[in-house]
């Protein structure tokens, strides 16, 4: 593979070029390190099968030229923060809706048809099917952010069936582990180290929530690609379990061995659009011959000793 990856700097996408490097293909990496991380990238800067490029997916020229000879898109790049959609609506509809159509005319141009998408199992909205499969009856959107994800899934399907363009579209549920910026874990540890005897927890913490480790989500990626051809196929990807947000508070404190009072914002949601309950049904990618290797609280735990030990990732993404 010559593979082009958009948000190459990010959590995801640098734990997939580290990969894709190990794995004997060549990468371009294709990121504007809004929320990326230069670090990130450090090793994979002495290969000589990798190259940065930096620029942004809005940047339909820059992003044409950039992908010039790959044959392989994982476009990662993207607004990946859910919450704060309300506050800037245009930014959701910019950097996951447009860009996503940027990248599908940079590789209409190129000649590229395939492609990996990184969407989100914020596209079911509040589904009523538990586990969600991905053929659940069509989603009433809550987000922006799922919303204009599931923009750019329509799209990426458009150009399958009008440019022949194949590949696959991937719902995650949360991500963790290495390199992880964002996210509940993030936060809260972020207070606790501030605080270790109160803890603010958005909604009633009731919400129950399903967590993939990155390690498994970037096996399922990959077989996922290798096995699919001709089509734009859609994977869930996350594990078959779930755990309340009070869960995973209670399992980073017993690690760090603090006990905070915990004080709830109240409702049983944190934040407009914030799904009370996310729980996917892969069934599908299990077919493939996939199967996570790490459970929610172990994926939650080794995302808390990474943040541990690097606690100048904290001021980066404050
Ligand atoms: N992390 C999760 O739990 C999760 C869950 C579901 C879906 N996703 C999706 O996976 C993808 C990667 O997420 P992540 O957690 O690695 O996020 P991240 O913020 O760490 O990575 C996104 C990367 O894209 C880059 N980027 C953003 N806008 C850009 C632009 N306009 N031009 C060029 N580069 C740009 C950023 O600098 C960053 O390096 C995103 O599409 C996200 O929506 C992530």
């Amino acid at each position: 593979m010559h593979a082009f990856v958009t948000g190459g700097a990010g959590f995801i996408g640098s734990s997939l070029i580290d990969r894709l490097l190990a794995d004997g293909h060549a990468v371009v990496a294709y990121d504007n390190f809004s929320t990326g991380q230069r670090a990130f990238l450090t090793a994979a800067s002495r290969h000589p099968a990798f190259r940065l490029v930096e620029g942004d997916t809005l940047d339909l020229p820059a992003l044409t030229r950039a992908m010039g000879g790959c044959d392989t898109v994982f476009h990662l790049a993207a607004n990946a923060d859910v919450r704060f959609g309300t506050e800037h609506p245009r930014k959701d509809l910019e950097q996951n809706t447009i860009a996503t159509f940027h990248v599908l005319e940079a590789m209409r141009a190129n000649a590229i048809r395939r492609i990996a998408f990184s969407s989100t199992g914020s596209v079911y909205g509040e589904a009523h099917v538990f586990p969600t499969p991905e053929d659940a009856p069509f989603p009433v959107q809550t987000s922006l952010y799922g919303a204009s994800k599931l923009a750019g899934e329509g799209l990426i399907a458009a150009y399958g069936s009008g440019f022949g363009f194949e590949g696959c579209i991937f719902r995650f549920v949360s991500i963790l582990g290495e390199r992880y910026t964002h996210g509940h874990v993030f936060d809260f540890y972020r207070h606790l180290r501030r605080d270790p005897t109160r803890l603010t927890v958005l909604g009633n913490g009731k919400q129950r929530k399903s967590y993939l480790y990155i390690g498994d989500c970037l096996d399922a990626m990959l077989l996922a690609m290798a096995k699919t051809r001709r089509v734009i196929d859609i994977f869930n990807l996350g594990t078959d379990e779930y755990c309340e947000v009070n869960d995973s508070i209670g399992w980073m404190c017993e690690r760090l061995g603090i006990s905070p009072a915990r004080e709830y914002t109240g409702g049983d949601r944190g934040w407009i659009g914030d799904n009370p309950f996310i729980f996917l049904d892969t069934a599908k990618i299990r077919a493939l011959g996939w199967e996570p290797r790490l459970n929610i609280r172990q994926g939650i735990l080794r995302t808390l000793d990474y943040l541990q030990q690097n606690p100048a990732l904290l001021e980066a993404r404050a």
